[in-house]
């Protein structure tokens, strides 16, 4: 599929030693930013790292406490509910429900808590910590569950702030010019469980096409993600081991007026059935902006490229409820509708 555009896949991707995020040689972030990171990512937002020992410890720690949650009794699983959409505990009912009818199989499980101000959860979520049918807490079933969760959001709510401040320096514009809508957003994590997939049907999806919301995900590099770049040619994305890749959503390809783009992507189902049959975990991270802010393209983009490429601003939190797709479709008429409009030379 590479192949296609010229390039190899390896390539494709670049991938950054994650340290290079936490120097604090102003002067060398910038260049990295600059001359490294931002030319080799902004076509499609993605970019894989490789874990420094202190990230792989906190993360594996709470890989471990995921894998215990999710081997609890169903009846435990079930009672970590919550009203508020996607929190807490999804069981494959729920999702079998969510699907479309005639939709391609997306046969997950997972735990979802978000991130409040600071190193805490929101509220939502500290209810949904304490099981409603037993009253206990889920610390009670997984020992320092909540502490490993909340240890990994926090530092990747931290990787994700210099992740939106390299791209604001590639993109030329004040450093925080992104990541200052981090703090206090709605930030994510998302404990998944596939179970063993027994559906032989080949070329499914485990993800279909979508492009995601936020600011950007974080998530442990897994097997059978592919990118669709910019021609609309689709390129596997080859990954190695405890890495971790970001990729940046539609909120910050709307702030960069298009310019740090936010590639449409899914998973594939291994073909071979014996993978299929081994259950798979993940755990993607997903950074938001606050539920007000107001998601336009930067005054200076605007200028500068002499066009806005987003005129249809929107608050979060109505992005939220409109979804990707909806929302570049109300772009895309609104743009027109300008062009109709614009004097004609
Ligand atoms: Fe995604």
């Amino acid at each position: 599929m590479s192949q296609a555009s010229g390039k190899r896949a390896l390539d494709y991707v670049p991938v950054f030693d994650m340290a290079r995020l936490f120097t604090t040689d102003a002067a060398a972030f910038a260049d990295f930013a600059k001359n490294e990171f931002g030319p080799t990512t902004s076509d499609n937002g993605f970019c894989r790292w490789a874990l420094t020992p202190e990230i792989k410890k906190l993360e594996e720690a709470h890989f471990e406490k995921a894998k215990k949650f999710h081997a609890l009794p169903e009846d435990v699983k079930k009672g970590f509910v919550s009203d508020a959409e996607q929190m807490g505990y999804k069981g494959l009912k729920t999702e079998a429900k969510r699907r479309k009818k005639g939709a391609i199989p997306d046969e997950k499980t997972y735990f979802m808590l978000e991130q409040g101000l600071g190193r805490t959860f929101n509220e939502v979520s500290r209810n949904v910590l304490v099981n409603k049918n037993t009253g206990k807490h889920i610390d009670d079933y997984v020992p320092g569950y909540s502490d490993s969760i909340l240890d990994l959001m926090d530092a990747r709510q931290n990787i994700a702030k210099r992740i939106l401040e390299a791209v604001a320096l590639y993109l030329d514009v004040p450093a925080d010019s992104i990541s200052q809508y981090v703090d206090g957003g709605k930030h994510a994590q998302r404990d998944l469980y596939y179970p063993p997939c027994q559906n032989p049907q080949k070329g499914v999806m485990r993800i279909d096409t979508h492009q995601d919301r936020g600011l950007l995900t974080l998530l442990r590099a897994e097997n059978g993600l592919d990118v669709q770049d910019k021609n609309g040619v689709w390129h596997a994305l080859e990954t190695q081991q405890g890495e971790w890749i970001s990729n940046g959503g539609l909120q910050l390809e709307i702030f960069s007026n298009g310019l740090y783009r936010a590639a449409p992507h899914r998973v594939r189902m291994p073909d071979d059935m014996a993978i299929r049959l081994q259950p798979r975990y993940a755990n993607p991270w997903f950074g938001s902006a606050r539920g007000e802010t107001i998601i336009a393209p930067l005054a200076d983009l605007v200028a500068r490229t002499g066009q806005n490429n987003f005129p249809y601003a929107i608050r979060e939190r109505s992005l939220a409820s409109m979804g990707t797709r909806q929302y570049t479709d109300e772009n895309e008429k609104l743009k027109k509708k300008l062009k109709g409009n614009a004097p004609q030379p």
